[in-house]
């Protein structure tokens, strides 16, 4: 039977404990980490949020009718424990946990909750598969790991809130319940009971709204917002996810944001872990981003950087590469240097070489070449291919030595940069190349505007419609889109895109060319965008803004690779929540209601 915690205060968090208390009485409470009876003596690990302590029942302190409940606790069970604080014997310390020295030797036992016998041992959670610890995410979340986590996402928030606040930003809220726009992911909608088959979008980001506050004249707005997208989910994706979002105006250029955004995750670092930001955060264009790292978002804690040697190999009698540059495209290649050194050595044998093109077909990649400079000569699929001198000008451009490999991607620049870019990821994890607790920043300028959709057939906004092309780049949304550059940056740490933003275009000639060009005719533009556009019409200032992904701020700072360890109630690879067992069918009378028809087969969970 549940007790009362009546009359019995909590004194102390377990793990708070210090040896200045030693001799005094406390009372502690939490969950029975592990338990072990001794005879006359019982042993319990009790565990709040803060840690674990040590707690002795022993029959002459706590009499029979104590030392009988005690017997009867098991794991998970709740208690209030009021006792002594004891030095422990010398041989007994346990120096792993911080209150090892000490143990409380209990007076008086409430068992205010029993528990069911836990589908696994809260301290063994990370060996148990996902679905089991995701079900029962309560008993998850007991595990100090995350604890940690949760807390340290609380005291980022708190410190980027101290941060816009004392820069004169102003936290306002924007709706859930939205108008469906076009462009970014897909939309979750929302069904309307009064307005019935139509329906409300929620935010993919408050995009909109922000803008439309700038036009209100707040000057400078900013939110933790949550924001929802249905699109795959990926271990540093979720549906929905929570971006500390902001816009400012009377932006002169984009350096104005872009410093203030620094500032804030110089702040958060510091104030959170400790980690400086170097005073100068380092900037790349998105062209030098692709042509040396193949992504946008690159990991320059480590080397493998991609060459050209699109001008070695045109017109070569190799078909592979000459047709690729025929064809538009490039060739390009990565040094993977002193990976084919032989014998014990080898961090690739050529078992591990022939395995890579999978890893790149993945990517589109149609093949992967590659030439290993070794003692004795050139190991290679093509180099008979290439004849032995344009061989030895490519391996002499890539500084080729005994024990290099060089991987060589040739194709459409798309396809080369995805694939080559996920290559020089996975070659840096096999060689460990990574290095541990250590962070990379830096700021991708100069995004395109546009890119070409050849399954929609029509240009497609690579940030949003509401960025502002670079102005010396303005006259070429006339001529030649695809090179028109925007004033939009991404912020990006180890690898990841972090955040995000842009200047925005306030003048409504602009947006509406823009809008054309993204293949919206007049009338899609007013029904899609009116309110907005509309809003334009009324005086607004320049502005500009920016938003960090919270979830992947948390990640890099606790060091995990997995978001869903940052949120506290995830969803899973398919979107499902396993522990409410959402989404779910819903009642006829709902469905009625909102004059909807379901016209699905049900589905199997
Ligand atoms: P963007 O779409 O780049 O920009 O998003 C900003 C940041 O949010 C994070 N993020 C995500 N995190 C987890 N799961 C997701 N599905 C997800 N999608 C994005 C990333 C990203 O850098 N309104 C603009 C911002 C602006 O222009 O001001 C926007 O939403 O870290
Ligand atoms: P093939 O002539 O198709 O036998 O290819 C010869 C070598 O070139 C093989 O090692 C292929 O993996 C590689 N290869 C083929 N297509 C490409 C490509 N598009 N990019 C890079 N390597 C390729």
């Amino acid at each position: 039977m549940a007790e009362l915690m009546s009359g019995l205060k909590r004194t102390s968090y377990c793990a708070e404990i210090t040896e200045s208390m030693l001799g005094k009485e406390v009372t502690v409470t939490g969950w029975t980490n592990s338990w072990r009876n001794h005879g006359g003596l019982i042993f319990v690990d009790l565990r709040d949020r803060s840690g674990i302590l040590q707690v002795v029942f022993d029959l002459s302190q706590v009499g029979e009718e104590g030392f009988a409940k005690a017997e009867s606790i098991r794991s998970e069970y709740v208690l209030a424990v009021r006792g002594t604080l004891r030095k422990r014997d010398a041989d007994r310390v346990n120096p792993k946990i911080k209150t090892g020295g000490m143990e409380l030797l209990a007076k008086e036992l409430r068992i205010l909750s029993e528990a069911e016998n836990p589908p696994f041992q809260v301290d063994e959670a990370a060996s148990v598969n996902d679905a089991t610890r995701l079900k029962y995410r309560y008993l998850e979340l007991r595990t100090p790991r995350l604890q940690e986590i949760l807390m340290l996402r609380s005291k980022v928030c708190h410190s980027a809130r101290n941060y816009m606040d004392e820069n004169g930003f102003i936290e306002i809220e924007t709706p859930f319940l939205c108008r469906s726009t076009p462009e970014g992911a897909r939309d979750y909608l929302v069904p309307s009971r009064v307005h019935k088959g139509e329906f409300y979008a929620l935010p993919q980001s408050p995009q909109l709204y922000k803008q439309i506050l700038m036009i209100s004249g707040m000057d400078k707005y900013y939110q933790i917002a949550k924001c929802f997208r249905d699109e795959d989910l990926r271990a540093d994706r979720q549906p929905e996810f929570t971006q500390i979002d902001l816009e400012m105006s009377f932006v002169s250029d984009q350096e104005d944001v872009m410093t203030l955004a620094e500032g804030m995750m110089r702040r958060v670092f510091k104030e959170t872990k400790g980690i400086e930001l170097p005073k100068k955060i380092r900037r790349m264009t998105y062209k030098e981003a692709m042509e040396r790292f193949g992504s946008d978002k690159p990991d320059t804690r480590f080397g493998l950087e991609l060459q050209d040697i699109s001008d070695l190999v045109k017109g070569c009698g190799f078909q592979v590469f000459s047709g690729a540059i025929e064809r538009g495209g490039s060739v390009r290649m990565i040094n993977a240097k002193g990976f084919y050194k032989g014998g014990d050595q080898a961090i690739l044998s050529r078992k591990d070489v022939d395995a890579l093109l999978p890893f790149v077909k993945a990517y589109k990649a149609k093949g992967l070449a590659w030439i290993a400079v070794k003692e004795d000569g050139l190991q290679s699929p093509i180099v008979k291919f290439l004849g032995d001198e344009l061989a030895a000008k490519i391996v002499e451009r890539a500084k080729g030595e005994v024990g290099d490999i060089i991987f060589f991607g040739a194709d459409s620049d798309d396809i080369v940069f995805a694939s080559l870019g996920a290559l020089r990821l996975k070659l840096a994890r096999i060689g460990g190349l990574i290095p541990e607790n250590s962070y990379d920043f830096l700021w991708v300028t100069e995004f395109p505007m546009f890119h070409w959709d050849e399954e929609e057939k029509r240009y497609v906004a690579e940030h949003h419609p509401f960025t502002m092309p670079l102005e010396e780049d303005l006259p070429l949304l006339d001529t030649d889109p695809t090179k028109v550059r925007s004033q939009a940056y991404d912020f990006v740490i180890n690898g990841y895109e972090a955040g995000g933003g842009s200047v925005r275009i306030h003048s409504q000639e602009i947006q509406n060319k823009i809008f054309g060009l993204l293949g919206f005719s007049e009338e899609q533009i007013r029904e899609k965008f009116g309110f907005f556009v509309t809003a334009l019409k009324y005086g607004t200032p320049p502005h500009g803004g920016l938003a960090f992904g919270l979830d992947r701020l948390i990640m890099l700072l606790s060091g995990t690779e997995d978001i869903k360890d940052v949120i506290a109630f995830p969803k899973v690879q398919n979107a499902s929540d396993l522990m409410s067992e959402s989404p779910s069918p819903v009642e006829d009378k709902q469905l009625r209601e909102l004059a909807l028809r379901i016209d699905a087969p049900k589905t199997e969970k």
